[in-house]
């Protein structure tokens, strides 16, 4: 059987047992070195399947879930969030969000820090990550004095100091000027090309052109996007 690095079955999700189903019978696939998009209005329930897919839903955040996800073919549900967070990083709309930490390469610390790794090893995974985004003039810099790309990249980099294999970006680019756009898009190409598996979410579809295929959340199920929004 084909095994994907990510893979959504029969997804119908709701908040409370008393609201409508968010998402409605939603299957997706997302291979290795695939950039797969997805595209929909405001409130459509794109953050929600994001937040199902890292697990976030139903391990910190309840609702009603039906359906399963699996990491390169075994179910998410026993899994626990902290080694979820090794596998899938996940980068939001707001880099200020994500960084706490007044120093670029302190902010790429920390993930393997919490997670116990030996100093030599945290050094290798800032070196090789700085060195494959390219950041290594913001390596000693204030993210809080960086642009809004620039931001959004160390954010990009502190998740991937964690060698996750899946990347999802929840409407990244949203806050970011066109220049930081590019950097954005350029580093999600490098992510690509080393095999990661990338998810792009967007409201806005001129960010998804480096997507491989898009599809069209609406109404709660998940359709090819066939170019209209609404
Ligand atoms: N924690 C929550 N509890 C209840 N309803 C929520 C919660 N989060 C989002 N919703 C609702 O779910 C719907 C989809 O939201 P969301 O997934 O954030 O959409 P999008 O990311 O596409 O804008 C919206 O109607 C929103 O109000
Ligand atoms: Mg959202």
């Amino acid at each position: 059987m084909l095994q994907y690095a990510l893979e959504a079955k029969n997804l119908s999700f709701r908040y409370s047992h008393n609201s409508p189903f968010i998402l409605k019978n939603i299957n997706l696939k997302l291979r290795k070195g695939e950039i797969t998009g997805i595209v929909g209005l405001s409130g459509s329930g794109k953050s929600t399947l994001i937040q199902i897919l890292n697990g976030v839903i139903p391990k910190r955040v309840t609702g009603f879930l039906d359906g399963s996800v699996y990491l390169n073919g075994v179910d998410i549900a026993d899994m626990e969030l902290s080694y979820l967070a090794r596998k899938i990083g996940t980068i939001f709309q707001d880099p200020d969000c994500q960084i706490l930490f007044p120093c670029t390469e302190d902010e790429m610390a920390f993930g393997p820090e919490n997670l116990c790794y030996e100093p030599y090893a945290i050094i290798e995974r800032i070196n090789s990550t700085a060195k494959m985004l390219a950041i290594e003039p913001l390596r000693y810099r204030n993210p809080n004095t960086v642009s809004g790309g620039e931001k959004q990249i160390i954010a990009l980099a502190s998740v991937l100091t964690l060698n996750v294999g899946i990347m999802i970006f929840d409407e990244s680019m949203s806050f970011i000027d066109d220049r930081g756009k590019e950097l954005i898009k350029n580093a999600i190409l490098k992510l690509k090309k080393q095999g990661k598996s990338i998810l792009m979410v967007e409201h806005d579809l001129s960010n998804l052109e480096v997507a491989d295929h898009i599809f069209l959340l609406k109404n709660g199920t998940l359709e090819p996007f066939k170019g209209v929004i609404e």
